[in-house]
């Protein structure tokens, strides 16, 4: 089976893996990327979401073989001081508990500002709502997102 390329957090990198294999278990197994969460396996919770092409995706239900050509950016890459805005209005707002469900909700509130620089509070609901979080951080969430919306204006 030849090797592919996929190009991660602006580096290529080539992985000898099955094409139909989870690319959530490339990154964490084979890569040492475990800032990418599992959680259901299922794409129900939202804990394994990366950017492909820009957009939030649940690597759980992504094949590797679906990532070659494209760009992947997990939360490793999103900034490389972990300033992007919306990591630091993370902080500022203390949205974390357990925090195991967090880099999946950084990913899917950096691709939303991307998409949608200033937000509805429906657009919030929309793009967040397949983001579980056990420990019920979502009003907080709901902050630092709108937060980040006026740091980026
Ligand atoms: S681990 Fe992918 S959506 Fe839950
Ligand atoms: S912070 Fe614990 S699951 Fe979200």
């Amino acid at each position: 089976m030849p090797a592919m390329t996929i190009n991660i957090n602006g580096k290529d990198r080539t992985v000898d893996v099955s094409p139909d294999m989870p690319l959530l278990w490339v990154l964490r197994d084979t890569l040492d990327l475990t800032g990418t969460k599992f959680g259901c396996g299922l794409g129900l919770c939202g804990a394994c979401t990366v950017h492909l092409n820009g957009a939030a995706v649940r690597s759980c239900q992504t094949t590797v073989k679906n990532a070659v050509g494209k760009t992947v950016v997990t939360i490793e890459g999103l900034n490389a001081k972990a300033e992007h805005p919306v990591q630091v209005c993370w902080r500022q707002a203390n949205v974390p508990q357990c925090g195991y469900c967090q880099s999946g909700q950084i990913m899917a509130a950096a691709a939303l500002l991307k998409q949608k620089p200033k937000p509805t509070d429906a657009d919030i609901d929309s793009a967040m709502r397949g983001n579980i979080c056990r420990c019920g951080t979502y009003q907080r969430i709901r902050q630092a997102i709108k937060q980040a919306a006026e740091v980026k204006k």
